[in-house]
């Protein structure tokens, strides 16, 4: 269904969404459940809605699932191991091996740039920003559970070819979904209004 802007919906039940969306950590997941695939279909679907300036639509997404969740560890839990030096830790390598198996589907987020549209590299970080917005939301619709994660290889230049980019592409790190076994506990915010400033005079 196509729906024109216009008050249509409910307000209710879309304010619920959005006060209820949590992220849900890979060890609150039913370990390895898969999640149908039209419902990641959707999912995706959703976040290409996302707004984006001049168009360019700079989000790409690489799904991981089945097979696939134990390629990413092995790629991930590598890489980790070659390039962290002093830094390494057995139990990070642990974890990068194991938490992709955790779960039913993992989403590389990708932001690919456009080269021949000028407009600033933040807007079109912005922009996938909001499309994993709407994977978050989506995610919470269907009663499942998910979380951005921008730990591990995110910020490797060498893990690039893995999910199809270039050189002045960025990977963005994961979302990570599943069926939920242990909810969130209730969200906390800090009161909107001491982030705010009404201007009206
Ligand atoms: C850009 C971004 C990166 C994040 N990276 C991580 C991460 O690496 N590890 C993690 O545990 N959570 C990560 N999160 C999730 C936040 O920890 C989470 O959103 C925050 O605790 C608020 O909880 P809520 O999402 O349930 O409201 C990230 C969230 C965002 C927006």
């Amino acid at each position: 269904m196509d729906l024109i802007n216009g008050n249509i919906f409910d307000v209710d039940q879309v304010n619920l969404l959005i006060h209820s969306r949590r992220s849900v950590y890979t060890n609150q997941f039913i370990s390895g459940k898969p999640i149908p695939e039209e419902i990641i279909r959707q999912l995706l679907e959703n976040a290409n809605w996302a707004p984006t300036h001049k168009n360019t639509e700079p989000w790409r997404f690489v799904i991981f699932s089945g097979n696939g969740l134990k390629k990413l560890a092995e790629f991930q839990a590598a890489l980790y191991k070659k390039n962290s030096g002093e830094r390494y830790k057995e139990e990070k390598f642990e974890k990068l091996l194991k938490t992709p198996t955790e779960c039913s589907h993992v989403i590389a987020l990708c932001m690919k740039r456009s080269l021949d549209v000028n407009i600033p590299e933040i807007e079109e970080i912005a922009a996938v920003a909001c499309a994993v917005q709407n994977l978050y939301l989506s995610a919470c619709a269907y009663g499942l559970g998910g979380y951005w994660g921008t730990g591990g290889i995110t910020y490797d230049e060498e893990a690039k070819p893995f999910f199809s980019l270039g050189e002045k592409d960025r990977l963005m790190g994961f979302f990570y979904l599943g069926f939920v076994r242990v909810p969130s506990p209730k969200g906390f915010r800090k009161p909107v209004e001491d982030k705010i400033i009404w201007v009206n005079q």
